[in-house]
Order: structure tokens, then sequence, then C-alpha cells
């Protein structure tokens, strides 16, 4: 059981609720501040009713959730912060907003105390920047849902010391979660190596290589729990859209990232996914999913354009050092269920063969997007591996 420090959560939405969640099963006091009553009473319902709901299951006792529910106090008076010696902040996803929560938490806090923000897209360095110690504030990033997904990215800023990193990391770590270590770069991890699951199958789609099922199926067949058109449908085409435009910007508009007119015209046709009963695929209640082309050689072909893009990614970012080739695969793993890592993936297959393949579609299409990292390049020149 993790030491029992009394743990701030700002926000009481998904993430928020979820962190509470966490952090009250391991025996912390929790106080979830939000500026909106309203989703106070909400979160405060649906934690009573996540609980009652693991009793069932047999997950908890009765006794253990009456317990996590009397820890938790559920607030709008940011000043029932002033005891908390970590907090993590779920608002919404505004730099402005952010920046002015933390310059107000700094007036109310201890000194030892930590402060940790979950943004997915925004810059951890910025966020802190308003902070007379900037040096106390890093970010902890979870996944939706909190309580569910082990992964945790742990983001220091530019002055975060390394006390700050290794308290926060130890407290996280004894929550059970897998913890990665991730550069103040966008998208982090996950998110930056993520990317082109999703938009070379958006690629191979607008070239007519293959129709949206049968990308599915090939990289099911694969080893992917889900195929990429149906996961962005289930995590909403909109969500997905902005996170793309938003790496891409945050890039400086690198090719590599560049969005694509397929995502944008179903943003366009509100065809979000699943929320909202289309998007790559109908949800409507008749609706009848589209067969796929079951041809092994195209599945293949489909396969290692996908990932070996994807292997890029990763070994562009352990050449960046956003993190360390372990912490990429883990957090490959863990936090989106790849099937191997992608690190494994492209020692499995051959550095030579991942190298050659990528460097067959930078000429073909003489697009930035396809270019091999520099460090791909030179492990095969050197005939290096990674382990
Ligand atoms: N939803 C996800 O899948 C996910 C995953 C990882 C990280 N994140 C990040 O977590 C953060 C929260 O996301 P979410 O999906 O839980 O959002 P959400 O909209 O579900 O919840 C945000 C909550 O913050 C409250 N809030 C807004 N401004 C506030 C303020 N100034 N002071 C106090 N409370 C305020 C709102 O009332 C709302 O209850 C964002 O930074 C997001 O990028 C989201």
């Amino acid at each position: 059981m993790a030491e029992k420090i009394q743990i701030g959560v700002l926000g009481s939405g998904t993430m928020g609720n979820g962190i509470a969640q966490i952090a009250a099963t391991q025996g912390h006091d929790v106080i979830i501040v939000d500026n909106n009553e309203e989703a106070l009473v909400n979160a405060s319902k649906k934690l009573q009713k996540i609980f009652t709901r693991l009793v069932e299951k047999k997950r908890m006792t009765t006794e253990e959730m009456q317990a996590s529910i009397s820890r938790t106090t559920y607030t709008t008076d940011f000043e029932s912060l002033s005891n908390s010696k970590l907090i993590i902040e779920a608002i919404v996803e505004d730099l402005n907003v952010k920046q002015q929560v933390f310059e107000k938490l700094e007036n109310i806090v201890s000194e030892d105390c930590i402060l940790a923000t979950n943004t997915s897209s925004l810059s951890v360095t910025a966020v802190a920047s308003g902070c007379k110690k900037d040096s106390r504030v890093l970010g902890i990033h979870f996944f939706n849902p909190a309580p569910l997904m082990p992964l945790v990215e742990i983001v220091p800023g530019l002055a975060t010391d390394e006390q700050t990193l290794q308290n926060a990391k130890q407290i996280i770590d004894s929550w059970g979660k897998t913890v990665v270590i991730a550069k103040d770069t966008p998208g982090f991890i996950v998110n930056r190596i993520a990317r082109p699951f999703y938009g070379e199958s958006i690629r191979i789609l607008e070239e007519g290589v293959a129709d949206v099922a049968t990308i599915d199926w090939a990289l099911k067949e694969y080893g992917f729990r889900m195929g990429p058109f149906e996961l962005m449908d289930l995590i909403g085409n909109d969500v997905n859209y902005k996170v793309t435009c938003s790496v891409f910007a945050a890039f400086f508009y690198d090719q590599r990232y560049k969005p694509s007119f397929t995502q944008q015209r179903l943003v366009e046709a509100r065809r979000y996914g699943r929320k909202s009963g289309h998007g790559y695929y109908s949800y409507a209640e008749n609706a009848q999913k589209p067969e796929a082309k079951q041809d092994k050689e195209l599945a293949e072909q489909i396969m290692m354009r996908v990932v070996c893009m994807i292997i890029n990614e990763a070994v562009d970012a352990v050449f960046l050092q956003i993190a360390s080739a372990a912490d990429i695969d883990l957090a490959m793993t863990k936090g989106v269920n790849y099937p191997k890592g992608p690190i494994a993936w492209a020692q499995e297959m051959g550095l030579e063969k991942v190298l050659d393949y990528l460097q067959n579609l930078y000429e073909e299409y003489g697009e930035d997007r396809y270019r091999p990292s520099p460090l791909l390049r030179r492990m095969v020149k050197n005939n290096q591996n990674f382990d």
C-alpha cells in the first residue's frame, strides 16, 4: 500500500475521476476539485456506481468500498487542497486556463507539494512556466480509462528537478502502474509513435490499395487487437483528428505527421464514429459490416507498410532521446496493446529489411514522410542491434 499522503485531483471529468478512483483505492485521502458543481455531483455518483459494480464482481469488499468513498471529498473549494502532497490536474486542455490554475495552486499548497498535469498535447514546460517554483511541476499522463490502463507516462519539463521526478515516479509505481519516462515533446511516447497506425492506414485506403474492412482485418491478423478504422471510430474521429492536427502543428508541420483530407471530411460530415452512429463504418441498426478481402499477401503488404512506419517513429524517438528503447516498447504494449514493442519487432524483422522497405517508399514517393531515421541508417551501416 502506498504511503497515505493526501492527493489532490483537479477536474472531475473522465480522467480526473478515474485518477481519483485509483488514489482512493490505494488508501489515500483524495480531494477532487472542479469549478462546476454539477460535474462534481455527477462524478461522485459515477464513482459510487463503479465501486458498487466492483463489489458485485467481488473485486472489492463492501468495507473497502465504504472506506474508499469516505476518503474522497468532492468540492469547488480550491483552498481545500492546502494539505495535498501531490496534485494531478485534469481540467480542460487549454494552456491559458492550466497556467492560471497552476499559479493559483502555488499560493495554496505547501512548498513540498508536487504539481502534475495530465495534459495529452500541451507542453509541460509551458504549463509550468507561470509557477514561481517550476522545478516541482511535471507531467503525469494517464490513459483512458485510467483505473484500467496500466501505463503512465511521466514527463519532466525543462525545469523539473530530479527529486520531483523520483518522488512522483515512486508514488505512481506504488499504485501498480507501469511507468515510463518521456521527454517533453509533442505526443510524448504513445501519441507520437502511434500516429502511423492511423495515418499510414488512411494513406493505404486513399491510394485504393485496400478498403477499410480489409486493412482492419489485415492488421488484426498480425496481432493488433483492433483495426485502425475500428479504433478511430471508437476513439471518435473528431478526437483523433484534433490530436493529429495538434501533433502536426507542434512538430512545426513536419510532413511525417500531416493530417488527411479523408479524416477531415469525415469530421466535417459529423461522422465521428460509434458515438454519432457513423464513421468509417455505419453503426445503424440494420447496417451490414463490409466483408474484408482475406488475401494473405495483401495483408502482409499492409502490415509491412504500417509497421515499418511505426518502427521508424520508434527508432527516431530513441535517436532523439525521447525515451529509452525499453520504455518505448513498454509504452506501446501496455499503453495501446500493440502485439509487440516496435523496437523488438524491428529486431525480429531485421533492421536492414525495415530500412530497405522505408528506403523504397522514400524513393517511390519522394515524400519526407517516408524518410528513414538517421539512427536506423547508422545502425544498419554499422551492423548494430538494439540489444
Ligand atoms: N479523455 C482522455 O482520453 C484523456 C486521456 C489522457 C489525458 N487527457 C487529458 O486530461 C485532461 C482532462 O480531460 P478529460 O477528458 O477528463 O476532460 P473532461 O472534459 O471530461 O473533464 C474536465 C473537467 O475539468 C473541469 N474544469 C474545467 N476548467 C476548470 C477549472 N478552471 N478549474 C476547475 N475545474 C475545471 C470541468 O468542469 C470538467 O469537469 C485534459 O488535459 C486532457 O487532454 C484526456
